[in-house]
């Protein structure tokens, strides 16, 4: 091993350190804006060394230098200004279309790599062995391929759908069959890929080809019909798709930097995506063939009639300045209101009143995975008075009144109660134990899932009309005179 070489290695097992730093320093929100800045310096490490110190087999330098440098200076010019200019609630979006990028870059290595192969490939080294890829040393380099440019294609089309999904571009579609359709298409890219393997290189481009678009097919197919509800868990495992497709790269280009950060993003994706299945209760094979929660978006009713009542902004004042116990749960309205700072400040206003308060964090409210998390961590609302779930279910008994921000589906009760609701089975936010719950938002309109909400019409509920920015600073208005 030369110089360079060595200094290459070194660097990528800096960079990879950073992804590993990086990533650990995200789970606390008070680190996570450095880790960021961590892992993307190390990633910047990363890109130089390779430009600079990168040989190939044959001791070559990297060459067409403006492509890449014009390549790195478009990419840096458009990440920045759409990363600046994107709202918080169309992150989900973002995040969408920069992980189909990912998977579109890992199906292209693939493309030129097997052609590479192809060209590369010497018959004659091989005539006593019937010289077909199996037969060589390359195969496995050809299943790699195979895995990134299959991988990669099911998750650049697949985000794209998510992606015009999420924008409102698109409404889910389904089809009879689509489950069956979904797994020949899966069956046949196998079968394609199998015969690859097996057939002597020069006859398998078409195979190639075909085994591209049936991915990238699949991809569609496997994401259009996926509720709305549902889309979260789809984000999460197509971009664990992306990590892996991605590790596949470095595999081929024996680039440590790019294998270590393509398996993080794989197996982190693939926890959170195990995690969020586990919060909708949902199963991951159901996800896999994708067949759940078929147009949770295409606005079904539940059916829930009857009378709701509204209570005046002093009534709700009142009841929460003399509560001892208040839990606030923020949904996707909080965040559209860019309320966060000003629901900090009544959270201060009545902490300083000797109100205890805490924010009961639902795994999926808003758009995105953490939204609420990230939301709050904005405001500087500490993070130990964020409670999840399992925890703030036990106490809503004991908890005088809960105020619901812009939440709508993570505290609809059909989710227990209606086994022919779209969102059935998902733990939700049992905000109904407590004593009061008042319910902020503009309209009796429904959530993401597009159904009615029961809650609203129960006993106990109050709703108190209104964007919750203004709702919000209205309350801290009326709490100061009372
Ligand atoms: P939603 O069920 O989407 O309800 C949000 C509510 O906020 C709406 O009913 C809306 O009612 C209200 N709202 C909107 N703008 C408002 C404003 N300015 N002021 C006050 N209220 C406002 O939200 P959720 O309870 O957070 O549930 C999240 C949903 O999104 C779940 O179904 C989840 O599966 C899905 N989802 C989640 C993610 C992730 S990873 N978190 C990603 C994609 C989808 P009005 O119009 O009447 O105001």
């Amino acid at each position: 091993m030369n110089l360079m070489e060595s200094l290459l290695l070194l660097i990528y097992l800096i960079a990879s350190i950073t992804f590993i730093l990086g990533l650990k320093m995200l789970s606390n929100p008070k680190t996570a804006r450095n880790g960021n800045l961590i892992a993307a310096a190390g990633m910047a490490l990363a890109i130089i060394g390779t430009i600079a110190f990168y040989t190939d087999s044959s001791g070559e330098h990297l060459g067409n230098h403006l492509w890449i440098l014009g390549g790195l200076a478009i990419g840096g010019i458009v990440g920045t200004m759409s990363a600046k200019k994107v709202k918080m609630t169309d992150m989900p979006q973002m995040v969408s279309l920069f992980n189909g990028m990912g998977g579109a870059c890992a199906a292209l290595i693939s493309i030129i790599e097997f052609k590479h192969l192809v060209h590369d490939f010497q018959p004659e080294l091989y005539a006593g062995g019937g010289y077909t890829y199996f037969s060589t040393l390359d195969g496995v380099s050809l299943l790699v391929i195979m895995a990134g440019l299959i991988i990669g294609s099911v998750s650049f089309t697949g985000s794209m759908i998510a992606w015009a999904k999420l924008d409102g571009r698109l409404n889910d579609f389904a089809f009879s069959g689509q489950h069956i359709v979904n797994i020949l298409l899966l069956l046949v890219t196998v079968g394609l890929t199998t015969m690859i393997i097996f057939l002597r290189p020069e006859e398998t481009i078409e195979f190639f080809y075909a085994a591209l678009v049936l991915s990238a097919v699949y991809g569609i197919l496997f994401v259009l019909p996926i509720g709305g509800a549902d889309m979260p868990v789809v984000i999460s495992l197509l971009n664990s798709f992306t990590g892996i497709a991605a590790a596949c790269g470095g595999f081929l280009y024996d680039n440590t930097a790019m294998l270590t950060g393509g398996i993080l993003v794989g197996a982190a994706g693939t926890l959170l995506t195990i995690l969020m299945c586990n919060a909708m209760n949902r199963s991951l094979l159901n996800v896999l063939i994708g067949s759940f929660g078929v147009s949770a978006q295409s606005g079904q009713s539940t059916g829930v009639q009857g009378a709701h009542k509204e209570m005046s902004i002093s009534d709700v004042a009142v009841l929460m300045s003399y509560s001892s116990k208040v839990v606030i749960v923020p949904g996707y309205g909080l965040a559209v209101a860019q309320a966060q700072h000003v629901c900090h400040e009544l959270e201060k206003l009545l902490t300083e009143k000797g109100v205890e308060v805490t924010y009961a964090i639902h795994p999926v409210a808003g758009r995105m995975p953490g939204h609420m998390n990230v939301l709050l961590a904005e405001a500087d609302v500490p993070y130990e008075k964020l409670k999840e779930m399992e925890e703030i279910n036990d106490e809503f008994p004991s908890v005088d009144a809960v105020l619901v921000l812009g939440a709508n589906d993570v505290v609809n009760p059909a989710a227990k109660t209606d086994p022919s609701s779209p969102i059935y089975g998902m733990p939700i936010l049992e905000v109904e134990s407590a004593k009061h719950v008042i319910v902020n938002k503009r309209s009796m309109k429904p959530g993401y899932a597009g159904i009615e909400n029961e809650l609203f019409f129960r006993p106990k509920t109050s709703m108190l009309f209104g964007d919750s920015k203004k709702v919000l600073q209205d309350l801290i208005a009326e709490i100061k005179n009372l």
